[in-house]
Parts: structure tokens; sequence; C-alpha cells
């Protein structure tokens, strides 16, 4: 499906990807082994995807909307290398993840060098409008790990909170790649920023509830990661959440008490729990709500094959299976 989601955008991707190769360039051998390896092992590119495609929408993609994707990518990497320390995840696209060769303490210092890099390159574009939003949104996703940090101390959790911590560590930055591909776009008309900017926002929440959902159903080696992680690492997400809501005081005591013992063997016995109770109903239920929000988003455009694709990647995002 992605295949065909990346017809029209096909000649800037294989431009991205050129150019992704050897945007880091440094004598430190070090960086170039992890960066080389982070380069073998690439993601979906969805982000860079969604950015070029929302640039079609609006007019067509420039060279400027694929550095603009570049840098979301790279700053997508850098969240990842992050993410993967805190979740003590061993691996990450199908591969050992860069904690697990080089170690800690080398993923966070590679980590905070595409943070810097990043910003080192964003000057350069000289729009402050552009800096702007990729600045917010770093501060954003940080709030969303620190805020599902805090949380997991103490398996305190609910849907408020963990809304907004989805929305912080993951929408914003689909939210901005959205807005950063109207503003890329050629003609840019500023007009439909607001518009596409909610558009990705919507489609990030949906996304990242989907993420969670297949965590709990989803296969190891079509994911790339490890599944069942999240309750492991004391991360309450939407489908566990409601299901400890729904049930009787008795059970739910139960429940948080397998939790707690970092449920070992258990977890079949969590999924079938969280089944029964409606848990994985109800958080696909909640991802395909925000998928209508963000088709909503669309309606106003005309047909085009750049339409066509994000109408089929909103469709993806809660189909997929890695
Ligand atoms: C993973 O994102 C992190 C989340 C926000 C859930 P992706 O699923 O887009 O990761 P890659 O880039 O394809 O590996
Ligand atoms: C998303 O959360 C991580 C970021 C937004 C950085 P997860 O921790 O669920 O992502 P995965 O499952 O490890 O890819
Ligand atoms: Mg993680
Ligand atoms: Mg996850």
């Amino acid at each position: 499906m992605l295949e065909k989601i990346c017809m029209p955008i096909k000649e800037e991707l294989k431009q991205l990807e050129d150019k992704f190769k050897s945007v880091i360039e440094t004598d430190i051998k070090l960086i170039k082994d992890v960066f080389t390896y982070i380069v073998a092992g690439k993601g979906k590119r969805l982000r860079p995807i969604m950015l070029l495609l929302c640039s079609g929408l609006n007019g067509r993609p420039t060279k400027k909307s694929i550095d603009a994707a570049i840098i979301i990518e790279l700053l997508h990497t850098a969240t990842l290398i992050h993410d993967d320390v805190v979740d003590n995840s061993n691996l990450r696209r199908g591969n050992p993840s860069v904690n697990s060769i080089w170690e800690n303490k080398i993923s966070v210092l590679i980590g905070d060098y595409l943070f810097a890099h990043i910003f080192d390159t964003l000057v350069d574009f000289k729009d402050t409008n552009l800096i702007k939003i990729i600045s917010n949104v770093s501060t954003q996703m940080s709030k969303g790990e620190l805020l599902q940090m805090e949380r997991a101390q103490n398996f305190q959790m609910n849907e408020q909170t963990y809304m907004r911590l989805i929305s912080f560590k993951t929408a914003s930055l689909l939210s901005a790649t959205c807005q950063i591909g109207a503003l890329t776009s050629e003609p840019s008309d500023g007009s439909h920023e607001e518009n596409l900017k909610t558009f990705g926002n919507s489609l990030g929440i949906a996304f990242q509830i989907k993420d969670d959902l297949l965590d709990y159903s989803g296969n190891e080696d079509n994911l790339g990661k490890p599944i069942g992680k999240d309750l492991l690492e004391n991360i309450i997400t939407l489908p566990v959440l409601y299901s400890l809501n729904q049930t009787s005081e008795d059970k739910r005591k139960e429940m948080l008490a397998i939790l707690e013992n970092g449920y070992n063997d258990q977890f079949d016995k969590i999924i079938h729990f969280v089944k029964e109770t409606g848990g994985i109903k109800y958080a696909e239920e909640k991802a395909d709500f925000y998928i209508q929000k963000a088709l909503h988003c669309l309606e106003s455009y005309p047909d085009s094959p750049y339409k066509q694709s994000l109408l089929l990647i909103s469709d993806y995002i809660t189909s997929r299976d890695k």
C-alpha cells in the first residue's frame, strides 16, 4: 500500500533518499559508524511522505520541501534513538537498536548530536517560521516523553492525560510535518497551513493509538520492534486504560498486581482481559474517530493524485501491521 501511496512523489523521495545518506558529514568515526547503521535500516518514511504529499495538495513540492522532510526525518530518528534508551528496547526496524549495539551513553550522545545538527542546518534555511515550528515541536516531544515517564512511575493514567501525552509525543510532529508541507509548497498558500496542521494532528493521534494497539496485538517480525513492551515499562496505554476502568474493583486490583510485578509470563492473560473487557475495540474506535476527523480536513481540496494518496494514507494508518 505504501508503494501506491508514494507514486505521486516518487522522484522527490528518490532525491530525499540520496541526500539523506550524506546529510551527516564528519571525520569522527563513531558518528559515521552509527549514522551508516541508521541509514541502512530505514523505517517507513511516513513523515517525509506526508510532508511531500501535503506540499503537492497545495501546489507542488519544492527543493525546500525535500530539505525540510530530511530535517523532520532526522528529528524523528533522534527521538527514536533516545526513546529506545528510555524504553529499554533492543530492537528497532527489525535490527538491534543503537543502544543495544553501542550502549546507552553513546545513544544519548548520538541523539543529541542529531538534534544539534538539525538546528545547525535549520538556521541556514533563514526561515524564522520554520525554525519556530521545529523548535516548538522538539519541546512538545520532550514534554510528551517526560509526562509519560512521570506517569509510568506509579501507573497513574487517565484518558485525558493519555490524549495529552500522545498529542505531545507523536501528533505534534505529524502536525508540524503537514503544516511544513503547506509552507514549503509552490505556489505557497498560507491559508491551507492551519487546515493541514489540524489534519496532521488528527492523523498523529490515530497513529499513536494504533502503535499502542500493535504493542498488544502486533507481530514482532512484521513490526520490527518488541511487542508487549509498554506494559513491561509501566506504560499504560488506551486499551488497558479503558479495560481497567470498565472492570470490577477486584479484577482491577488483580490485574494491577500482575502489571506491577512485571507480568512475567502472564501477557496472554492481560491480552485476554483487555480483549474481553472491550479495551481493544474501544481504542480501535477512537483511532477511527480521529481518522474521520482527519479526512474531513481533505474535503475542500479538488481531486488529485496527491489527495488520493493522502486518503490512502489515512486508511493505512489504522490498517497497517508495521
Ligand atoms: C514509531 O514511528 C514511533 C511512533 C511515533 C509510534 P514509525 O512507526 O513511523 O517508525 P519508523 O520510522 O517507520 O521506524
Ligand atoms: C513513540 O512512542 C515514541 C516517540 C514519539 C519518540 P513509543 O515508545 O510507543 O514508540 P515505539 O513503539 O518505541 O516505536
Ligand atoms: Mg518506545
Ligand atoms: Mg509503541
